[in-house]
Protein backbone atom coordinates (compact mmCIF):
# COMPACT_ATOMS: atom_id res chain seq x y z
CA UNK A 1 0.00 0.00 0.00
CA UNK A 2 0.98 3.63 -1.02
CA UNK A 3 0.73 5.94 2.50
CA UNK A 4 0.71 9.44 1.04
CA UNK A 5 1.80 12.08 3.58
CA UNK A 6 1.24 14.99 1.39
CA UNK A 7 -1.57 15.49 -1.19
CA UNK A 8 -2.67 17.85 -3.16
CA UNK A 9 -6.53 18.12 -3.87
CA UNK A 10 -7.61 19.94 -6.90
CA UNK A 11 -11.52 21.37 -7.04
CA UNK A 12 -11.51 20.94 -3.06
CA UNK A 13 -13.52 23.35 -2.58
CA UNK A 14 -16.60 21.79 -4.54
CA UNK A 15 -19.29 19.67 -3.29
CA UNK A 16 -17.64 15.85 -3.95
CA UNK A 17 -13.72 17.06 -3.18
CA UNK A 18 -14.49 19.09 -0.05
CA UNK A 19 -16.27 15.79 1.34
CA UNK A 20 -13.10 14.19 0.59
CA UNK A 21 -11.05 16.47 2.07
CA UNK A 22 -13.35 17.09 5.44
CA UNK A 23 -13.58 12.75 5.15
CA UNK A 24 -9.34 12.91 5.19
CA UNK A 25 -8.79 15.51 8.11
CA UNK A 26 -11.07 13.58 10.24
CA UNK A 27 -9.78 10.06 9.56
CA UNK A 28 -6.03 10.05 8.12
CA UNK A 29 -4.52 12.73 10.03
CA UNK A 30 -1.17 12.02 9.52
CA UNK A 31 -1.73 12.96 5.89
CA UNK A 32 -1.69 16.54 5.32
CA UNK A 33 -3.86 18.48 2.21
CA UNK A 34 -3.32 21.32 0.12
CA UNK A 35 -6.59 22.16 -1.60
CA UNK A 36 -5.84 23.54 -5.18
CA UNK A 37 -9.34 25.88 -6.06
CA UNK A 38 -9.68 28.61 -8.38
CA UNK A 39 -12.95 28.75 -6.81
CA UNK A 40 -15.47 28.93 -9.84
CA UNK A 41 -19.29 29.66 -8.80
CA UNK A 42 -19.26 26.03 -7.74
CA UNK A 43 -16.27 26.16 -5.68
CA UNK A 44 -16.76 27.86 -1.69
CA UNK A 45 -14.00 28.10 1.17
CA UNK A 46 -16.96 27.95 3.65
CA UNK A 47 -17.09 23.86 2.64
CA UNK A 48 -13.70 23.28 4.00
CA UNK A 49 -13.65 25.94 6.95
CA UNK A 50 -12.95 25.06 10.45
CA UNK A 51 -10.66 22.51 9.45
CA UNK A 52 -7.43 22.18 11.56
CA UNK A 53 -5.18 24.74 9.78
CA UNK A 54 -1.63 22.58 9.91
CA UNK A 55 -3.32 19.66 8.00
CA UNK A 56 -5.56 21.58 5.79
CA UNK A 57 -4.56 25.02 3.52
CA UNK A 58 -5.69 26.43 0.56
CA UNK A 59 -4.56 27.89 -2.65
CA UNK A 60 -6.73 29.82 -4.91
CA UNK A 61 -5.76 29.39 -8.70
CA UNK A 62 -6.49 27.67 -11.59
CA UNK A 63 -5.47 23.89 -12.87
CA UNK A 64 -4.83 25.76 -16.06
CA UNK A 65 -2.14 28.00 -14.72
CA UNK A 66 1.28 25.77 -15.52
CA UNK A 67 3.53 28.34 -13.24
CA UNK A 68 1.19 27.80 -10.79
CA UNK A 69 1.65 24.49 -10.94
CA UNK A 70 5.46 24.48 -10.50
CA UNK A 71 5.18 25.84 -7.47
CA UNK A 72 2.36 24.33 -5.72
CA UNK A 73 2.97 20.73 -6.73
CA UNK A 74 6.79 19.99 -5.50
CA UNK A 75 6.93 18.58 -2.35
CA UNK A 76 3.73 16.42 -2.44
CA UNK A 77 3.70 12.73 -3.32
CA UNK A 78 0.01 12.23 -4.58
CA UNK A 79 -2.45 14.59 -6.70
CA UNK A 80 -6.14 13.43 -6.24
CA UNK A 81 -7.56 15.74 -9.12
CA UNK A 82 -11.24 16.64 -8.54
CA UNK A 83 -11.63 19.73 -10.39
CA UNK A 84 -13.43 20.30 -13.13
CA UNK A 85 -16.73 22.07 -14.74
CA UNK A 86 -19.26 19.36 -13.51
CA UNK A 87 -22.94 20.12 -14.71
CA UNK A 88 -24.48 19.30 -17.88
CA UNK A 89 -26.70 21.46 -18.61
CA UNK A 90 -24.06 24.36 -18.23
CA UNK A 91 -22.16 21.98 -20.57
CA UNK A 92 -24.87 22.81 -22.91
CA UNK A 93 -25.27 25.92 -23.02
CA UNK A 94 -21.53 26.78 -22.77
CA UNK A 95 -19.27 24.19 -23.32
CA UNK A 96 -16.03 26.17 -23.54
CA UNK A 97 -14.75 26.33 -19.68
CA UNK A 98 -15.36 22.59 -20.04
CA UNK A 99 -12.56 21.83 -22.65
CA UNK A 100 -10.75 24.47 -20.83
CA UNK A 101 -10.74 23.18 -17.06
CA UNK A 102 -11.69 19.33 -17.87
CA UNK A 103 -9.16 18.83 -20.78
CA UNK A 104 -6.56 20.99 -20.63
CA UNK A 105 -6.46 21.53 -17.09
CA UNK A 106 -6.12 17.01 -16.76
CA UNK A 107 -3.15 17.73 -18.98
CA UNK A 108 -1.83 20.48 -16.93
CA UNK A 109 -1.84 18.39 -13.78
CA UNK A 110 -0.40 15.46 -15.61
CA UNK A 111 2.58 17.28 -17.08
CA UNK A 112 3.47 18.33 -13.20
CA UNK A 113 2.82 15.09 -11.97
CA UNK A 114 5.33 13.73 -14.08
CA UNK A 115 8.02 16.51 -13.70
CA UNK A 116 7.84 16.34 -10.16
CA UNK A 117 7.28 12.30 -9.72
CA UNK A 118 3.82 12.40 -7.91
CA UNK A 119 1.18 9.73 -7.89
CA UNK A 120 -2.02 10.40 -9.44
CA UNK A 121 -5.55 9.61 -8.96
CA UNK A 122 -8.15 10.98 -11.67
CA UNK A 123 -11.94 11.72 -10.04
CA UNK A 124 -14.32 10.37 -13.39
CA UNK A 125 -17.70 9.80 -13.89
CA UNK A 126 -20.16 6.61 -15.31
CA UNK A 127 -21.32 8.91 -17.90
CA UNK A 128 -18.07 8.21 -20.04
CA UNK A 129 -19.57 5.13 -20.97
CA UNK A 130 -22.96 6.52 -22.74
CA UNK A 131 -26.19 5.59 -21.36
CA UNK A 132 -27.80 2.20 -20.85
CA UNK A 133 -31.85 1.05 -21.71
CA UNK A 134 -33.83 1.54 -19.37
CA UNK A 135 -34.93 -2.82 -19.40
CA UNK A 136 -30.76 -3.37 -20.30
CA UNK A 137 -29.89 -6.12 -17.87
CA UNK A 138 -26.56 -5.07 -18.04
CA UNK A 139 -24.45 -2.34 -15.82
CA UNK A 140 -21.06 -0.45 -16.75
CA UNK A 141 -18.26 -2.24 -16.35
CA UNK A 142 -14.02 -1.05 -16.15
CA UNK A 143 -13.39 -1.78 -19.84
CA UNK A 144 -16.48 -1.55 -21.63
CA UNK A 145 -15.97 1.18 -24.74
CA UNK A 146 -16.44 5.07 -24.12
CA UNK A 147 -19.27 6.44 -25.51
CA UNK A 148 -20.20 9.79 -24.14
CA UNK A 149 -23.06 12.00 -24.87
CA UNK A 150 -22.93 15.51 -23.57
CA UNK A 151 -20.52 17.87 -23.94
CA UNK A 152 -19.51 17.67 -19.71
CA UNK A 153 -19.39 13.65 -19.98
CA UNK A 154 -16.74 13.55 -23.60
CA UNK A 155 -14.57 16.50 -21.62
CA UNK A 156 -14.21 13.49 -19.11
CA UNK A 157 -13.69 10.98 -21.12
CA UNK A 158 -10.84 13.13 -22.64
CA UNK A 159 -9.72 13.66 -19.55
CA UNK A 160 -9.78 10.01 -18.87
CA UNK A 161 -7.88 8.97 -22.04
CA UNK A 162 -5.44 11.47 -21.07
CA UNK A 163 -4.96 10.01 -18.09
CA UNK A 164 -4.20 6.43 -19.55
CA UNK A 165 -2.02 7.27 -22.19
CA UNK A 166 0.38 9.40 -19.62
CA UNK A 167 0.27 5.60 -17.51
CA UNK A 168 1.15 3.97 -20.67
CA UNK A 169 3.59 6.47 -22.45
CA UNK A 170 5.75 8.09 -19.58
CA UNK A 171 4.93 4.90 -16.39
CA UNK A 172 3.03 7.80 -14.42
CA UNK A 173 1.48 5.67 -11.53
CA UNK A 174 -1.89 7.04 -12.29
CA UNK A 175 -4.87 5.43 -11.26
CA UNK A 176 -8.71 6.45 -12.43
CA UNK A 177 -12.32 6.14 -10.72
CA UNK A 178 -15.44 6.78 -12.40
CA UNK A 179 -18.54 7.05 -9.82
CA UNK A 180 -22.51 7.10 -10.29
CA UNK A 181 -24.35 9.55 -8.85
CA UNK A 182 -23.28 11.43 -5.28
CA UNK A 183 -25.91 13.17 -3.29
CA UNK A 184 -25.03 14.67 0.71
CA UNK A 185 -24.22 17.94 2.15
CA UNK A 186 -22.53 21.26 0.00
CA UNK A 187 -23.63 19.76 -3.22
CA UNK A 188 -24.45 23.05 -5.54
CA UNK A 189 -28.05 24.09 -6.06
CA UNK A 190 -28.11 23.71 -9.75
CA UNK A 191 -27.88 19.68 -9.05
CA UNK A 192 -31.09 17.80 -9.34
CA UNK A 193 -31.27 16.87 -5.25
CA UNK A 194 -30.39 19.72 -3.78
CA UNK A 195 -32.10 21.87 -6.49
CA UNK A 196 -35.83 20.27 -5.69
CA UNK A 197 -35.22 20.22 -2.01
CA UNK A 198 -34.21 24.31 -2.12
CA UNK A 199 -36.91 24.93 -4.39
CA UNK A 200 -39.47 23.50 -2.20
CA UNK A 201 -38.21 25.39 1.34
CA UNK A 202 -38.29 28.75 -0.93
CA UNK A 203 -41.73 28.08 -1.30
CA UNK A 204 -40.97 27.31 -5.07
CA UNK A 205 -41.86 23.96 -6.52
CA UNK A 206 -40.14 21.14 -7.93
CA UNK A 207 -39.35 20.98 -11.54
CA UNK A 208 -38.70 17.20 -13.58
CA UNK A 209 -37.23 16.72 -16.86
CA UNK A 210 -38.53 14.74 -20.20
CA UNK A 211 -40.74 11.71 -18.46
CA UNK A 212 -39.13 11.43 -15.26
CA UNK A 213 -38.28 7.91 -15.84
CA UNK A 214 -33.95 8.84 -16.50
CA UNK A 215 -32.37 6.79 -14.03
CA UNK A 216 -29.57 7.53 -11.84
CA UNK A 217 -27.11 5.03 -9.68
CA UNK A 218 -27.17 7.15 -6.03
CA UNK A 219 -24.22 6.59 -4.43
CA UNK A 220 -23.55 9.01 -0.67
CA UNK A 221 -20.84 11.00 -1.01
CA UNK A 222 -18.86 9.91 1.60
CA UNK A 223 -18.92 6.40 0.50
CA UNK A 224 -17.09 7.95 -2.58
CA UNK A 225 -14.41 9.43 -0.36
CA UNK A 226 -13.62 6.33 1.19
CA UNK A 227 -13.42 4.67 -2.60
CA UNK A 228 -11.15 7.23 -3.76
CA UNK A 229 -9.34 6.80 -0.63
CA UNK A 230 -8.75 3.27 -0.75
CA UNK A 231 -7.86 3.36 -5.01
CA UNK A 232 -4.96 5.80 -4.10
CA UNK A 233 -3.79 3.76 -1.59
CA UNK A 234 -4.35 0.21 -2.56
CA UNK A 235 -5.41 0.60 -6.46
CA UNK A 236 -3.10 -0.56 -8.73
CA UNK A 237 -1.28 1.87 -11.19
CA UNK A 238 -3.52 2.08 -14.99
CA UNK A 239 -6.49 0.33 -13.45
CA UNK A 240 -9.64 2.17 -13.65
CA UNK A 241 -12.13 1.50 -10.82
CA UNK A 242 -15.95 1.88 -10.82
CA UNK A 243 -17.50 3.17 -7.84
CA UNK A 244 -21.14 2.85 -7.15
CA UNK A 245 -23.65 1.02 -4.73
CA UNK A 246 -26.50 -0.49 -6.23
CA UNK A 247 -28.48 2.78 -6.17
CA UNK A 248 -30.62 2.94 -9.27
CA UNK A 249 -33.88 5.02 -8.91
CA UNK A 250 -35.73 6.83 -11.65
CA UNK A 251 -35.60 10.67 -10.90
CA UNK A 252 -39.57 10.67 -10.59
CA UNK A 253 -39.19 8.06 -7.83
CA UNK A 254 -36.51 10.13 -6.06
CA UNK A 255 -38.48 13.26 -6.91
CA UNK A 256 -41.42 11.54 -5.25
CA UNK A 257 -39.85 10.87 -2.11
CA UNK A 258 -38.07 14.00 -1.16
CA UNK A 259 -42.27 15.66 -1.80
CA UNK A 260 -43.17 13.22 0.73
CA UNK A 261 -40.45 13.40 3.11
CA UNK A 262 -40.52 17.53 3.07
CA UNK A 263 -45.05 16.70 3.88
CA UNK A 264 -46.01 17.43 0.13
CA UNK A 265 -48.11 16.12 -2.32
CA UNK A 266 -46.07 13.42 -4.54
CA UNK A 267 -48.25 15.10 -7.31
CA UNK A 268 -47.26 18.91 -6.72
CA UNK A 269 -44.55 19.36 -9.42
CA UNK A 270 -43.83 20.78 -12.83
CA UNK A 271 -43.00 19.22 -15.97
CA UNK A 272 -40.35 21.11 -17.26
CA UNK A 273 -38.51 20.76 -20.99
CA UNK A 274 -35.96 17.52 -21.23
CA UNK A 275 -32.52 18.10 -21.46
CA UNK A 276 -31.27 18.02 -24.86
CA UNK A 277 -29.60 14.39 -25.57
CA UNK A 278 -30.37 13.36 -21.99
CA UNK A 279 -28.98 10.03 -20.88
CA UNK A 280 -31.63 7.48 -20.34
CA UNK A 281 -29.49 5.33 -17.58
CA UNK A 282 -26.58 4.57 -15.50
CA UNK A 283 -25.84 1.73 -13.36
CA UNK A 284 -22.35 0.87 -11.86
CA UNK A 285 -21.05 -2.56 -11.61
CA UNK A 286 -18.55 -2.00 -8.49
CA UNK A 287 -17.65 -5.95 -8.47
CA UNK A 288 -13.52 -4.90 -9.02
CA UNK A 289 -13.23 -2.36 -6.75
CA UNK A 290 -14.97 -4.08 -3.80
CA UNK A 291 -13.21 -7.27 -4.59
CA UNK A 292 -10.03 -5.78 -4.89
CA UNK A 293 -9.87 -3.29 -2.46
CA UNK A 294 -12.07 -4.60 0.18
CA UNK A 295 -14.15 -1.53 -0.27
CA UNK A 296 -17.85 -1.51 0.54
CA UNK A 297 -20.40 1.24 0.71
CA UNK A 298 -21.77 1.60 4.48
CA UNK A 299 -24.79 4.35 3.33
CA UNK A 300 -27.10 1.37 2.13
CA UNK A 301 -30.06 3.15 3.09
CA UNK A 302 -31.37 5.46 0.62
CA UNK A 303 -34.48 6.71 2.24
CA UNK A 304 -32.34 7.75 5.67
CA UNK A 305 -29.55 9.10 3.29
CA UNK A 306 -32.15 11.24 1.58
CA UNK A 307 -33.77 12.69 5.08
CA UNK A 308 -30.28 13.56 6.34
CA UNK A 309 -29.45 15.50 3.23
CA UNK A 310 -33.13 17.33 3.20
CA UNK A 311 -32.31 18.14 6.93
CA UNK A 312 -28.96 19.12 6.29
CA UNK A 313 -30.19 21.92 3.68
CA UNK A 314 -33.25 22.79 5.76
CA UNK A 315 -30.51 23.77 8.24
CA UNK A 316 -28.18 25.59 6.09
CA UNK A 317 -30.02 27.85 4.07
CA UNK A 318 -26.85 30.78 4.60
CA UNK A 319 -24.58 28.80 2.85
CA UNK A 320 -27.11 28.26 -0.51
CA UNK A 321 -29.52 31.37 -0.26
CA UNK A 322 -26.90 32.95 -2.25
CA UNK A 323 -26.36 30.88 -4.89
CA UNK A 324 -30.63 30.32 -5.68
CA UNK A 325 -31.50 32.88 -6.92
CA UNK A 326 -28.92 33.46 -10.21
CA UNK A 327 -29.15 29.59 -10.56
CA UNK A 328 -32.96 29.62 -10.96
CA UNK A 329 -32.70 32.60 -13.65
CA UNK A 330 -30.40 30.87 -15.76
CA UNK A 331 -32.82 27.47 -15.43
CA UNK A 332 -35.40 29.70 -16.22
CA UNK A 333 -34.28 31.41 -19.69
CA UNK A 334 -33.63 27.49 -20.79
CA UNK A 335 -37.12 26.48 -20.15
CA UNK A 336 -36.42 24.27 -17.21
P1 LIG B 1 -18.39 20.85 -8.29
O1 LIG B 1 -18.82 21.58 -9.51
O2 LIG B 1 -19.25 20.90 -7.06
O3 LIG B 1 -16.94 21.35 -7.86
C1 LIG B 1 -15.91 21.58 -8.76
C2 LIG B 1 -14.78 22.31 -8.03
O4 LIG B 1 -13.68 22.49 -8.95
C3 LIG B 1 -15.17 23.70 -7.53
O5 LIG B 1 -14.68 23.90 -6.22
C4 LIG B 1 -14.48 24.64 -8.52
O6 LIG B 1 -14.14 25.90 -7.97
C5 LIG B 1 -13.23 23.83 -8.88
N1 LIG B 1 -12.68 24.22 -10.21
C6 LIG B 1 -13.37 24.32 -11.38
N2 LIG B 1 -12.54 24.71 -12.37
C7 LIG B 1 -11.30 24.82 -11.81
C8 LIG B 1 -10.02 25.17 -12.33
N3 LIG B 1 -9.85 25.49 -13.62
N4 LIG B 1 -8.96 25.17 -11.48
C9 LIG B 1 -9.14 24.86 -10.17
N5 LIG B 1 -10.32 24.54 -9.63
C10 LIG B 1 -11.38 24.52 -10.44
O7 LIG B 1 -18.15 19.35 -8.75
P2 LIG B 1 -18.46 17.97 -8.00
O8 LIG B 1 -19.87 17.57 -8.26
O9 LIG B 1 -17.95 18.05 -6.62
O10 LIG B 1 -17.53 16.99 -8.85
C11 LIG B 1 -16.14 16.86 -8.54
C12 LIG B 1 -15.48 15.87 -9.48
O11 LIG B 1 -16.13 14.60 -9.36
C13 LIG B 1 -15.57 16.23 -10.96
O12 LIG B 1 -14.36 15.89 -11.58
C14 LIG B 1 -16.71 15.39 -11.49
O13 LIG B 1 -16.52 15.11 -12.85
C15 LIG B 1 -16.56 14.15 -10.64
N6 LIG B 1 -17.79 13.36 -10.42
C16 LIG B 1 -18.92 13.96 -9.94
C17 LIG B 1 -20.06 13.19 -9.67
C18 LIG B 1 -21.32 13.81 -9.11
O14 LIG B 1 -22.29 13.10 -8.89
N7 LIG B 1 -21.39 15.10 -8.82
C19 LIG B 1 -20.02 11.81 -9.89
C20 LIG B 1 -18.85 11.23 -10.40
C21 LIG B 1 -17.74 12.02 -10.64
O1 LIG C 1 -23.30 10.18 -13.09
C1 LIG C 1 -22.38 11.04 -12.48
C2 LIG C 1 -22.71 12.48 -12.85
O2 LIG C 1 -23.83 12.85 -12.07
C3 LIG C 1 -21.55 13.44 -12.61
O3 LIG C 1 -20.51 13.12 -13.48
C4 LIG C 1 -21.97 14.89 -12.84
O4 LIG C 1 -20.92 15.76 -12.49
C5 LIG C 1 -23.18 15.18 -11.99
O5 LIG C 1 -23.64 16.50 -12.25
C6 LIG C 1 -24.29 14.17 -12.25
O6 LIG C 1 -24.82 14.32 -13.59
P1 LIG C 1 -26.42 14.25 -13.90
O7 LIG C 1 -26.66 14.99 -15.15
O8 LIG C 1 -26.91 12.86 -13.76
O9 LIG C 1 -26.96 15.06 -12.59
P2 LIG C 1 -28.05 16.20 -12.39
O10 LIG C 1 -28.14 16.41 -10.91
O11 LIG C 1 -27.85 17.37 -13.26
O12 LIG C 1 -29.40 15.47 -12.86
C7 LIG C 1 -29.80 14.21 -12.36
C8 LIG C 1 -31.02 13.76 -13.15
O13 LIG C 1 -32.14 14.61 -12.81
C9 LIG C 1 -30.86 13.87 -14.65
O14 LIG C 1 -31.53 12.79 -15.26
C10 LIG C 1 -31.56 15.19 -15.01
C11 LIG C 1 -32.66 15.27 -13.98
N1 LIG C 1 -33.07 16.62 -13.53
C12 LIG C 1 -32.10 17.50 -13.16
C13 LIG C 1 -32.44 18.75 -12.67
C14 LIG C 1 -31.38 19.75 -12.27
C15 LIG C 1 -34.43 16.93 -13.42
O15 LIG C 1 -35.31 16.12 -13.74
N2 LIG C 1 -34.77 18.16 -12.91
C16 LIG C 1 -33.83 19.09 -12.55
O16 LIG C 1 -34.21 20.19 -12.09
Amino acid sequence: TFSPRNIVVTGGCGFIGSNFVRWVAENRPETHVTVLDKLTYAGNPENIAGLPAERVELVVGDICDAGLLERVVPGHDAVVHYAAESHNDNSISDPEPFIRTNVEGTFRLLEAARRHGLRFHHVSTDEVYGDLALDEPRRFRPDDPYRPSSPYSSSKASSDMLVRAWHRTYGLPATISNCSNNYGPYQHVEKFIPRQVTNLLCGGRAKLYGDGRNVRDWIHTEDHSRAVWDVLTKGRPGETYLVGADGERSNLEVLQAILMAMGRDPEDFDWVRDRPGHDRRYAIDPAKTMEELGWEPRHRDFSEGLEDTIAWYAEHRDWWMPAKEATEAKYAEQGQ
